[in-house]
């Protein structure tokens, strides 16, 4: 079988490891890939956002089976694309897609529902935006509705920064035009959980439950990034807990999406919060997250092309879908300065470890070596009996991963840790 995975980052080359445990698959293309995942797969120069690019290589090749990973290729509708010219895809079309794509549908959605999440106000106009917020509770978050690579949301502690946040993004357009309309929400506290669920439109099957490290810096300081390191299973996701959100969010939510006639196929990303008054949605992402991917998959004991493919054919009641009873941990490697200035073209090597690694911000240079070419570059992934082995076995295998300005946190999964340790 030929494969095509769409996407080019650590979430894609975990997928791609994955789907070349099945023996049935032939030849794996990344589009476009990265130097690193080049090791795993060919790679394409063809952008993620490039759908007539996607089609006509799918087309070519004759690909049998399509993984689109990234939000903005399904957003954009490279599944419906593909689907018409007869290949078969894992991942949403877009009219499903649109619950990641706009802030404002998902929250209207959970509305409708009765779904729970955050309370919240929506506002296309500033003058009346800023009206609302004088005396709105505080602290605050401003949402901007649509995709902003994951940026678009500011927790304002006081009155002013909340009048600075709409103001930069429907009059400044920080985020460009998906600030143009903003979600004003409450603000929510409480241990927060990533869960990725198989789904086909029918069933949802939840698999084990996550937890990011957004912020740059141990302690959770410093600047928001696209994740700098994650566990699994999340220690705050209880059995019980788990039963409550598959009573009040996943099936609600798949109900709904069916209701509305945008069938959801792929993996659905739940962002909960485990508020005082019950698990709450945050956020939904149309696709698998990334870092989370990186210590989910590798739990996965059930062959991954397998599922997609009975998700693909809403075939997912007929499979059985196992973890394992482990732990994993993933630590990424940045490039020193990340998310602000950072330099590349470091050469990266990999010595003897015991972990997967999973490249992303890596490119080939001229002369035929691994270099660094983005913030974060690499994930290097340990499964082990407990939490607290597998963080030991991730930081010991991180240290044969080697460049220049390699930069990590060092606290990765230390929240989890003393969540067990409180019971
Ligand atoms: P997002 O980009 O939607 O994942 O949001 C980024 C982060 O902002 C989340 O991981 C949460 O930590 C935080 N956040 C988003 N919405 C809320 C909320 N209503 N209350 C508290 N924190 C929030
Ligand atoms: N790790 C969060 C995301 O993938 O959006």
């Amino acid at each position: 079988m030929k494969i095509m995975v769409v996407g080019g980052g650590g979430r894609e080359h975990a997928i791609i490891k994955k789907i070349k445990e099945n023996p049935n698959v032939t030849e794996i293309f990344a589009l476009p890939g990265n130097g690193g995942i080049a090791q795993d797969a060919t790679c394409v120069p063809v952008g993620a956002k490039d759908i007539e690019g996607i089609v006509a290589f799918a087309v070519k090749e004759k690909i049998d089976f399509a993984v689109v990973a990234p939000d903005d290729p399904l957003v954009l509708g490279a599944v419906d694309a593909l689907e018409e010219k007869g290949i078969k895809c894992f991942g949403p079309r877009k009219n499903a897609a649109i619950i990641e794509g706009s802030k404002v549908f998902s929250k209207n959605l959970m509305k409708k529902y009765e779904i729970p999440t955050a309370q919240y106000e929506v506002f296309s106009d500033l003058e009346e935006a800023l009206k609302y917020l004088v005396t709105a509770p505080i602290p605050t978050v401003i949402k901007a509705d649509g995709l902003a690579l994951g940026k678009g949301v500011i927790i304002a502690e006081t009155r002013e920064q909340a009048f600075d946040a709409v103001k930069s993004m429907m009059e400044d357009k920080v985020f460009g035009e998906s600030g143009s309309t903003v979600v004003i929400e409450e603000f929510l506290t409480g241990p927060e959980v990533s869960v990725l669920a198989f789904t086909d439109g029918d069933v949802v099957v939840p698999m084990v439950s996550s937890m990011d490290h957004k912020r740059a810096l141990d302690g959770d300081k410093g600047l928001n990034t696209g994740g700098m390191g994650t566990i699994a299973p999340n220690p705050c996701y209880t059995e019980e807990i788990a039963e409550v959100c598959m009573g009040t969010i996943f099936l609600p939510t798949i109900h709904a999406m069916n209701a509305e006639g945008r069938k959801f196929k792929g993996c659905l990303y739940f962002g909960l919060m485990l508020t005082p008054k019950g698990p709450k949605v945050i956020e939904y992402n149309c696709r698998f997250g990334d870092p989370e991917t990186q210590v989910v998959l590798p739990l996965l004991k059930t062959d991954l092309l397998t599922v997609m493919q009975a998700v693909a054919d809403e075939k997912l009641r007929e499979t059985t879908v196992e973890f394992e009873d482990k732990s994993a941990c993933c630590v990424i490697l940045a490039s020193s300065g990340y998310p602000g200035k950072y330099e590349g073209g470091y050469e990266i090597t990999v010595g003897e470890m015991d972990g997967e690694v999973y490249f992303a911000g890596a490119k080939i240079n001229e002369e035929g070596k691994l270099v660094n070419a983005g913030g974060r570059v690499a994930g290097v992934t340990a499964t082990a009996e407990t939490l607290e082995k597998a963080i030991e076995k991730a930081y010991k295998a991180v240290e044969n991963v080697k460049f220049a300005n390699a930069y990590c946190r060092k606290d990765i999964g230390q929240k989890a840790l003393a969540a067990i340790r409180e019971g």
